[in-house]
């Protein structure tokens, strides 16, 4: 089994820690490692081989020292000159790996998300890996407690193995659609990982992406070695289409497989989602990270990098503070975040 390490995204709903030249899987949110760090670190015991890693060229000097710092032995970092969404990523991943004439069963994972129970998740890897050996595509079901828009929903099906059968995969439903999935209690989110014999990848997309597969084929034949990086050749990358695996594998492959996760799986999509998820909150359910003064105030997230932050009478706030920046918001509108991002980059 192969760790594939996807750390090319860009984070933008926790501005302003995460920046376009720090996002959020480089930084030290739910410990004192980095997500990239964490997401590497939990799988140790599970006799997995070295990660390949796969970032975006301008952050290939964080990655190989945040793997560094942490003696993580890695099987390669690819570097993508430009970001063409996870599709592609993993294909890049997935015919580097066959490069070598073996046939790896690739475990993907983004290198941003929160797992809180090692134990749960090794004991899913293992059914998954099952299932993978079965020429299937895996997933990693999360049973849903509200109808979140930014997800995909899997409609499990019969059982197969130590998993079920996928019988519908609907990437980023409406907001319709995603109530009446969750109200129907047969639909799981989908985490993000999947699982997968290397070939049985790049043969979907072959069915229903070829130019997606011959872009990236045409890249990875062209791929040059620099020091511990594998560098994509720029000029033929640029011509491979932009999707993610959920639009262009995942929703089309018949061949999909689900086992679930109750593993305290969170994606950290956004500041109230690390309150959520914070283990130490103060008695009147404040997490309160860095230097911070609290009068008469309740169930807040408070972040000070540099500067005293003081809070009066308030509750249910966000307040995240750094060297050139101080973001101040309820809690529940914290998504709006991204206008704000949007707002700067217009600026520029
Ligand atoms: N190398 C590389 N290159 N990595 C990328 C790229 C890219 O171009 N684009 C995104 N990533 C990484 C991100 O850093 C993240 O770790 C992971 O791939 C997933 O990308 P997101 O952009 O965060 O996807 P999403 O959150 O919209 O949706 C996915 O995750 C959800 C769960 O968090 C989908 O798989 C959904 O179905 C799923 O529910
Ligand atoms: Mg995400």
């Amino acid at each position: 089994m192969k760790p594939v390490i996807l750390a090319g995204g860009s984070g933008s709903r926790l501005w302003p820690k995460s920046r376009a030249a720090l996002p959020k899987q480089f930084l030290a949110l739910t410990s004192d490692r980095t997500m990239l760090q964490e997401t590497i670190g939990r799988l140790s015991g599970t006799g997995a081989e070295k990660p390949i890693v796969i970032c975006n060229d301008s952050h290939r000097f964080l990655v190989a020292e945040q793997l560094r710092t942490q003696n993580i032995d890695h099987g390669g970092i690819l570097l993508e000159p430009m970001g063409r969404n996870t599709a592609p990523a993993i294909a890049l991943a997935a015919l580097h790996a066959l490069k070598d004439g073996n046939d790896p069963v690739l475990l993907v994972l983004a290198a941003d998300h929160l797992i809180k129970d090692n134990t749960a998740f090794h004991r899913a890897i293992d059914k998954a890996n099952a299932l993978a050996q079965k020429d299937y595509l895996v997933t990693f079901g999360i049973v849903p407690d509200v109808a979140h828009t930014g997800y995909g929903y899997i409609k499990a099906g019969k059982p197969a193995a130590d998993g079920m059968l996928v019988e519908e995969f609907v990437e980023k439903p409406d907001l319709d659609t995603a109530t009446k999935y969750v109200a129907s209690q047969q639909y799981f989110w989908n985490s993000g990982m999947f699982m997968f014999k290397a070939s049985r990848y790049v043969e979907e997309l072959e069915k229903f992406q070829p130019d997606i597969l011959n872009a990236c084929r045409a890249a990875v034949d062209s791929e040059s070695k620099d020091l511990d990086f594998i560098r994509i050749d720029p000029d033929t990358f640029k011509q491979c289409p932009d999707d993610s695996i959920d639009y262009a594998v995942m929703e089309k492959t018949k061949m999909a497989a689900m086992v679930p996760l109750d593993a305290g799986w969170s994606d950290v999509g956004s500041w109230s989602s690390l309150w959520e998820t914070a283990d130490r909150k103060d008695e009147n359910g404040n997490v309160v990270i860095g230097d911070a003064i609290l009068e008469g105030v309740n169930n807040s997230y408070i972040n000070a990098e540099e500067r005293l932050i003081a809070v009066i009478g308030l509750d249910d706030v966000v307040v995240v503070e750094t060297k050139d920046a101080v973001m101040v918001a309820h809690k529940e509108k914290v998504q709006e975040i991204k206008k704000v991002v949007n707002k700067l980059k217009q600026e520029k």
